[in-house]
């Protein structure tokens, strides 16, 4: 489903070196505005220059409406504090992928695919055995992702006349797949046998088992933690045009198939500033309470090193204010640790540095609030996933927003190779000096 922004009529006026340029002034269905620079370097020789793209639209997108001043997340169009109330994530992932929310037969269908798909070809098992055993889950789920395209080759071509249903079924696989690849590396990690998808349990109770049950102990699935997480993956569900998404959007503009768009996306969720911070968060923590520091001091060491020691957790590009995501998983903390009956010491230090934080004028400055890593690991920590294995979790979460940009950008006509200019830097023309030339073959 593509829709356009809309053309205001109106232009901005560009005046470079005694020449003016009328750009286009666009409008998005929440009212953006974008200045259409398409004939910018044509018309002037001139590019643009923007280090992390920080006013760069790279497509439009009827995906997720995000309005980072008044903390607003929406999945297509509706706001995700009520996806995350009524419904499940695999719902979650069928809007986002497909554009509208599932009626009840689409329900069933959408399960029994996800069911039918869910094993791993048996080959892919022997894969986990090659590690090192302290591989990071990470890079393991990055490659499997990949290598389904091995195993899967008909299905994964990228080109634009591949049927529709072809596109739809790779989608599903790996839906479906990155669920149990997650959970076996998990089982490869603490050395016990793999538990294989059970067609009786719904997407996050099967995930699980999988994860916690074993053939001398089964897991006792309580719907509390199966809530907690249908709410975690729903909150992570899509994030229009983060780093990871504008991976696997760049990757898939070289028309590579799903699959490998993917794999790079989740090499990118994998860093500390994106993904990756759900960890850091928790390594932070333990720190700070091995230590034996005092949060305050900890804060102040952070605001002296100029940058260079980060509180993670908090800060995001694109919120200058409180993080939708983070307000409902900082409230489902203490329910979900109740139910377990878990008292974890992380959470009363994550409150009392949200506390210092926020009322630090260095943070407060800079718009630093809690983002959606900063209490998401408290909540796995205490349903029984190591650290280890957060950004897996993200990665799970994401994956149906990754599949539903693929797919957006293959439909648009105008999805071209991804290909920024630079400006160059470096050395002027020079020549080898005689000292250079080797006389050996
Ligand atoms: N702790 C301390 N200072 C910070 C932090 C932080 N977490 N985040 C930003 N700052 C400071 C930064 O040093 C800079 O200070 P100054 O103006 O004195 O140079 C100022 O705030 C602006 O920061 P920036 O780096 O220009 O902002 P950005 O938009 O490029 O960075 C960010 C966004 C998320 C990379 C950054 O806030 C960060 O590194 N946060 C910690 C990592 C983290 O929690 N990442 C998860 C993000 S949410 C999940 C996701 O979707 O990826």
């Amino acid at each position: 489903m593509n829709t356009h922004s809309t053309d205001t009529g109106e232009t901005a006026e560009l005046t470079f070196r005694g020449k003016t340029l009328s750009l286009p002034v666009l409008t998005g269905s929440e009212g953006e505005v974008a200045l259409d620079i398409a004939n910018l370097r044509k018309a002037t020789g001139a590019v643009t220059r923007d280090y992390g793209y920080l006013n760069t639209g790279s497509c439009e997108s009827a995906i997720t409406f995000l309005d980072g001043e008044k903390g607003i997340l929406r999945y297509r169009g509706y706001p995700v504090e009520e996806l995350a109330e009524k419904s499940r994530f695999v719902e979650v992932a069928y809007l986002l992928i497909n554009g509208h929310m599932p009626d009840a037969n689409e329900r069933r269908q959408w399960s029994s695919l996800l069911n039918q798909h869910s094993m791993m070809h048996e080959d892919m098992r022997h894969f986990f055995y090659r590690y090192p055993e302290r591989a990071h889950p990470m890079a393991i789920l990055s490659a499997m992702v990949v290598s389904l395209s091995t195993f899967y080759p008909e299905l994964s071509q990228h080109r634009p006349d591949e049927p529709e249903e072809a596109i739809n079924i790779a989608a599903t696989r790996l839906m479906s797949k990155l669920r149990t690849i997650a959970a076996f590396s998990y089982k490869k990690s603490i050395g016990e046998p793999f538990v294989y998808p059970r067609h009786d349990l719904k997407y996050c109770a099967n995930f699980l088992n999988m994860m916690f049950s074993s053939p001398v102990c089964p897991y006792d699935i309580k719907p509390e933690v199966v809530q907690a997480l249908n709410v975690l993956l729903i909150l992570h569900a899509d994030h229009e045009q983060n780093c990871s998404t504008s991976a696997v959007r760049l990757v898939g503009s070289a028309r590579v198939n799903l699959y490998a768009s993917v794999a790079a996306g989740i090499c990118a969720l994998w860093g500390p500033l994106h993904g990756g911070a759900n960890q850091m968060v928790i390594d932070m923590l333990e720190d700070i309470l091995a230590s034996g520091r005092s949060v305050k001091d900890y804060v102040e060491s952070v605001k002296a090193s100029k940058g260079k020691e980060l509180l993670y957790g908090f800060g995001h590009r694109v919120y200058k204010t409180y993080d939708p995501r983070a307000k409902i998983i900082k409230r489902s903390c203490d329910s979900v640790l109740k139910v377990l009956n878990v008292n974890d010491p992380l959470l009363d230090l994550a409150f009392e540095l949200e506390e210092i934080a926020m009322r630090d004028d260095y943070f407060v400055s800079r718009n630093l609030y809690p983002n959606v890593d900063f209490y998401s690991g408290i909540i796995y920590r205490a349903i029984g996933i190591p650290k280890e294995m957060f950004t897996v979790m993200f990665a799970l979460g994401r994956l149906p927003g990754w599949i539903a940009q693929w797919k957006e950008a293959r439909e648009d006509p105008r999805f071209k190779l991804q290909r920024p200019r630079q400006i160059y830097t470096g050395p002027r023309i020079r020549h080898l000096e005689p000292e250079h030339i080797s006389s050996e073959a």
